[in-house]
């Protein structure tokens, strides 16, 4: 528990009003459910178990480690089966159907266990929840759900849970967009040497098949004073890689008082002291500048990794995505990367079946993943969303068309990425370790700068280590090495 955060909720009365200013306003409400908690978990003769369970994107498992930290504040201990929990929170994407699809069956299956455990409280946040029609649903046929609340307003999550506890019914807090960031709340890291920082929030881009714009609302950037505290307090508590997060990284500081560049960010963020490594996510093609990709190419810590979502290899589906740039101009904007980076590695978003696409369409996409040669690709069927343009298009590409290039593609993609991965057999790189091999004890599992996993014979004292490793066999997506000395 951070202590600074402790030594504010120490001073705070209960008798007086709950304060209006953030973040003093919830550690007031943290401490107001701690009573709860405590009254209930004396009852039962035990300590109270939560369970945050997370879907879709890097940022869905940032937002996770708030609630998991204020849920830890309030005096939640942390249970990794949902169906031992007092409180279980779903964390929800809906990114594609069949994530929403998901968090309904899976509703269903905790209402059988809330049944026979009546004190059981269930939460839903995140992406879908920004949703009016998932709500109404949810109202509808799924009473039994304790607290609803979306992507906005997630820093209430105490305030939210004491209502809850106060009241007894069904509480819903949505909110359509905000321009406020609230800092300095509590948060649980999942790895002690790794953490996403959050350095803007929302997506104005508005690319026509996606619902981001809709559920997390307009762009926004943190301030970069705010960024380096926070990473520099990180660094302190034994964080040697950050992951800098953001729907579209490269448009970072446009709204800020005094604007910034995102290759400006990184050098601040290069200059901190015991930081190794530095990621981030994702850069869209149409805002990645020259400025970035020398500041890459210069830097130490950033590493040798890019996500640079193609969407699709045609000119005419990326105009019907609303992409703003051509096959031509991606193309070129890689051929600058790899020219600068000889070895970086390069990885993708590829949707297949995009409302109008044409089998000549779909061998513009293949001839792009063979001319960038991928480390690796997410590839993911068109899903349609309700309320994006791409939804009320016409020629929506039938099933099984898609089902079979989606198969090529992902041939394609696999057999790639194989020759990509093999080609640092030999070599001796840095590996970030990150936990014991989950299937062999004598293992330990990390990942090189280009974030490739490795396997190598090692100790759990060697979690959060940078160790020097050569790769002795490539196993297609990941190698088997040994530490050298
Ligand atoms: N259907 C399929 N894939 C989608 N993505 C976003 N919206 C959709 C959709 N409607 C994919 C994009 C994005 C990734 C996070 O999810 O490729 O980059
Ligand atoms: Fe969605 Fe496009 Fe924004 Fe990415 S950049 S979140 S794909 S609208």
């Amino acid at each position: 528990m951070n202590k600074e955060i402790e030594r504010l909720i120490d001073e705070i009365d209960l008798l007086q009003a709950a304060p209006a200013e953030e973040p003093m306003r919830q550690y007031y409400f943290i401490k107001k459910c701690r009573q709860y908690v405590k009254e209930i978990s004396e009852k039962l003769g035990r300590p109270l178990r939560a369970a945050t369970v997370t879907f879709g994107c890097q940022m869905n498992a940032r937002d996770s480690e708030k609630l998991t930290g204020i849920l830890e504040e309030i005096g939640y201990v942390e249970e990794s089966v949902e169906e031992k929990a007092d409180f279980v929170i779903y964390n929800t994407c809906t990114v594609r159907e069949n994530a929403n699809q998901r968090v309904y069956g899976r509703l269903g299956q905790l209402n059988r266990v809330k049944r026979k455990n009546p004190h059981m409280l269930i939460g839903l946040c995140g992406c879908m929840m920004q949703e009016p029609h998932v709500v109404e649903k949810l109202k509808k046929s799924y009473r039994f759900v304790d607290l609803i609340f979306g992507t906005h307003n997630i820093y209430k999550f105490a305030e939210i849970l004491a209502t809850r506890f106060e009241s007894e019914r069904m509480v819903i807090d949505i909110w359509k967009d905000t321009d406020k960031i609230v800092e300095d709340l509590p948060s649980e890291r999942k790895y002690s040497f790794k953490s996403g920082v959050n350095i803007m929030f929302g997506c104005n881009n508005f690319c026509s098949y996606c619902i981001v714009p809709y559920v997390r609302g307009r762009e926004r950037s943190r301030n970069p004073r705010d960024i380096i505290r926070e990473i520099e307090t990180l660094v302190a508590d034994g964080v040697k890689e950050v992951m800098l997060l953001g729907q579209n990284v490269n448009s970072y500081g446009k709204t800020l008082e005094e604007p910034m560049s995102f290759a400006e960010l990184l050098r601040e963020v290069e200059k901190i002291e015991g930081l190794e490594r530095i990621r981030f996510m994702t850069s869209h093609p149409k805002d990645l500048s020259d400025e970035l990709i020398e500041v890459m190419k210069t830097s130490r810590k950033i590493c040798r990794h890019l996500h640079l979502p193609v969407q699709s290899g045609s000119t005419d589906i990326l105009k019907k995505m609303n992409r703003r740039y051509t096959k031509e101009q991606y193309l070129s904007l890689v051929d600058r990367i790899k020219t600068a980076m000889p070895d970086i590695s390069l990885t993708t978003d590829i949707i297949v079946g995009f409302p109008g696409e044409t089998e000549a369409d779909f061998q513009e996409t293949l001839d792009v993943v063979q001319k960038v040669r991928y480390d690796s690709a997410f590839t993911f069927i068109y899903s349609k969303r309700t309320g994006t343009p791409a939804a009320a298009m016409e020629n929506q590409v039938p099933q099984e068309v898609v089902k079979d290039r989606f198969d090529r593609l992902l041939k394609e993609v696999q057999k790639i990425a194989a020759e990509e991965c093999s080609k640092h057999e030999g070599t001796t790189q840095t590996v970030l370790v990150e936990q014991m091999n989950e299937q062999d004890d004598t293992l330990v599992t990390g990942r090189l700068s280009n974030n490739l996993l490795v396997h190598f014979p090692g100790t759990k004292e060697m979690i959060g280590q940078l160790v020097d490793v050569k790769l002795i066999s490539c196993k297609g997506f990941y190698y088997i090495g040994e530490a050298v000395k």
